[in-house]
């Protein structure tokens, strides 16, 4: 199977590519570095400009499946200039990927979408799975919703669609848990706010899996791309510390601190949704890390 992967040199994106190469599929990606174009036999890198519609055409040449991860980090300020620039990665991408296949001769079947959990409201009490039909009303879940409308118009031209809504990602190279982990292991480490918000997570390692599954299978809908046991932040930080064998101060650092730090991107850290992969399960998925304990053992060990 030949695949064509954007945002490839990311983290999610680096590491389904090894998978990908690793089980003899050929790898074509986009990338928007010229620096980071490689041309070897099953792996080739094509340029793109989502932002002034420059794309390399060749990179469609035998493709099976496209696999959409391009777009700017979340975990940055949002100032206005950001959230259009948070937007546009990931919707003027997908538009340029839906011209091309629907000009060219190809043999695209399945357009797969990385997407995000922060579709769900905030509840302590709801659990949410893949037929949840309620809808938070803020800035990212309204991305979100316009991510997967920009993935979902490749089924006009018959093609499989499928949107992974992932939740934090556990990886030892990078991403939100990293930055968890820095303040407690300089021994400053402490919980968010209440510390009762429950955060929907997953190891990269399954995440990956998933990624390959779906392809696999050449799967159609939405799929929940969380682990199937969410943990409370104080669960989180203290399961973190213990691993490491580091205190933790008190008390908590309160919602509006983390507010004048981090500005309107600081909800990331008080969100509180508990999500579970449904589907997944249902479709015989088998999580290798399916308690945030066996995850952060593995990572941080
Ligand atoms: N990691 C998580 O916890 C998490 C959770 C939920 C959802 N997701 C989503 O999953 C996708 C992949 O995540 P990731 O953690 O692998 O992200 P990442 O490490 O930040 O990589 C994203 C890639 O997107 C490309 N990119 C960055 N800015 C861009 C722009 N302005 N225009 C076009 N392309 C741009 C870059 O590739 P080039 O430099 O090669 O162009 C970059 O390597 C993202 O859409 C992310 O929002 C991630």
């Amino acid at each position: 199977m030949k695949v064509l992967i954007t945002g490839a040199t990311g983290l999610i994106g680096s590491e389904l590519t090894e998978k990908l190469l690793k089980n003899d599929h050929s790898v074509n990606y986009l990338t928007t570095s010229i620096s980071k174009i490689a041309n070897k036999n099953n792996y080739k890198g094509f340029y793109w400009n989502p932002q002034d519609g420059t794309i390399d055409e060749n990179c469609i040449e035998g493709v099976d499946v496209i696999v959409h991860l391009a777009g700017a980090s979340i975990s940055k300020k949002w100032t206005n200039n950001y959230k259009q620039e948070l937007i546009e990665s990931r919707l003027l991408s997908a538009h340029l990927l839906f011209g091309l296949v629907k000009k060219s001769q190809n043999q695209v079947k399945q357009f797969i979408s990385a997407s995000g959990t922060a579709i769900y409201p905030d509840s302590f009490s709801k659990v949410y799975d893949e037929n949840s039909p309620e809808i938070e009303d803020s800035f990212l879940s309204n991305l979100v919703v316009k991510w997967e409308e920009s993935a979902n118009q490749f089924q006009l031209l018959s093609i499989k669609t499928t949107v992974l809504r992932t939740g934090i990602v556990f990886s030892a190279k990078g991403g939100a848990l990293a930055e968890m982990v820095k303040p407690i292991k300089f021994g400053v480490g402490s919980g968010f706010g209440s510390g009762k918000q429950v955060q929907s997570w997953i190891h990269i390692q399954d995440l990956v899996n998933l990624y390959y599954f779906a392809i696999i299978n050449q799967t159609e809908g939405i799929l929940n791309a969380v682990a199937p046991n969410p943990i409370s932040n104080q669960e989180l930080t203290k399961t973190i510390a213990r691993i490491l064998k580091k205190p933790l101060i008190l008390p908590n650092i309160p919602q509006f601190v983390m507010k004048l730090i981090l500005g309107e991107m600081h909800i990331l850290l008080f969100q509180n949704k508990t999500i579970i992969p449904k589907r997944a399960l249902q479709l015989g998925f088998k999580f290798e890390f399916d308690t945030a304990e066996k995850a952060l053992n593995d990572i941080l060990k």
